[in-house]
């Protein structure tokens, strides 16, 4: 058994981890919602710790990602993203336990016109972004051993995301003006799930270090928000014209990358099995709901 504490799982990827991380996989699951801990809690960290020594992996899922509400609430997005992390990794380091941890393509924001790699210039404009960037700092200082998955455009069953934003619209609304000019790749979260598994059953069977770093994941190919959401309304039959509008129009209060579509060959070479495509994704998150 590969006994996986897994924190923040009450959001929709801690969900997907609870509902995919099987027993009969080999995996036994300790999870922890928000409720039950506040990762900016030190204590609590290493109380839980000390209670399951038998650990040798931490999920952490648990985030700020009200992308928007950071800019006015710096303060608690970096509690959470940043100085959390960095608290969990110093735990893990002494617990000699292995941290996987997420964080965001917003990271990149570097203009480059092409799929970025892990090891292109962070650049990160919005306070979300910075404090995902440092929350990857952290953990990196911290001397554990971890894997720091870069993904993008999330959605899963039982979450707050894009996919139920517009099939909860597209059924009142005879059109919707969606964002046309960020480019970018979805991610479903119980190919997340896929990913992690993989790479912690590969370490289990290698004994290497090959998982350890920042590793950037997400569904294969590129698309914008208006042609997401067309695919949508497509794939559920719901009737609404998609008008497509600009960043700049649409006026969010944090800034997006007009660019984010992530090269994913460093991972990929370590899976045993190609990322799925975002559109074979989105058919299976549909056929689910
Ligand atoms: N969503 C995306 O599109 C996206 C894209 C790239 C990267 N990521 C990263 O992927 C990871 C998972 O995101 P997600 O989409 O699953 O987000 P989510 O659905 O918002 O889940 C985040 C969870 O963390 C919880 N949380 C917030 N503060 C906490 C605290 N102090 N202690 C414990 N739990 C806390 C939240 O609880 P409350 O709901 O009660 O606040 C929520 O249940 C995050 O690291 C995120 O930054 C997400």
């Amino acid at each position: 058994m590969i006994p996986v504490i897994v924190s923040g799982a009450g959001g929709q990827l801690g969900k997907a981890f609870v509902d995919r991380l099987s027993f009969k996989e080999g995996f036994s699951v300790f999870s922890f919602d928000r409720g039950q801990l506040d990762i900016t809690d030190e204590t609590k960290i290493h109380n839980i710790l000390s209670t399951l020594p038998q650990t040798k992996y931490w999920i952490n899922c648990a985030a700020y990602t009200k992308v928007d509400d950071a800019e006015t609430h710096p303060e608690e997005a970096r509690r959470i993203n940043a100085v959390a992390p960095g608290m969990i990794a110093e735990a893990c380091a002494k617990a000699n336990v292995h941290l996987v941890d997420f964080s965001s393509d917003y990271v990149y924001h570097n203009n480059l016109r092409r799929p970025l790699q892990e090891t292109d210039p962070t650049e990160p404009k919005g306070v979300y972004a910075q404090t995902k960037l440092a929350g990857e700092h952290a953990i990196q200082a911290s001397g554990c051993r971890h894997t720091i998955l870069r993904t993008s455009w999330i959605y899963g069953p039982g979450g707050k995301n894009f996919v139920y934003t517009m099939l909860r619209l597209g059924k009142t609304k005879d059109s919707l003006r969606i964002v046309g000019d960020q480019l970018g790749a979805p991610t479903f979260t119980y190919d997340i799930v896929w990913a992690v598994k993989n790479l912690i059953l590969k370490a289990e069977t290698d004994h290497s270090d090959h998982i350890q770093g920042i590793f950037n994941f997400s569904n294969q190919g590129e698309v914008r928000w208006d042609q997401f959401a067309r695919k949508i309304f497509e794939l559920s039959a719901i009737v609404c014209a998609v008008e497509s509008t600009t960043t700049e129009a649409y006026g969010a209060p944090a800034p997006r990358p007009a660019y984010s579509v992530m090269e994913c060959s460093k991972i990929s070479g370590l899976l045993n099995e190609p990322i799925p495509h975002w559109e074979d994704a989105l058919k299976r998150f549909m056929d689910m709901i």
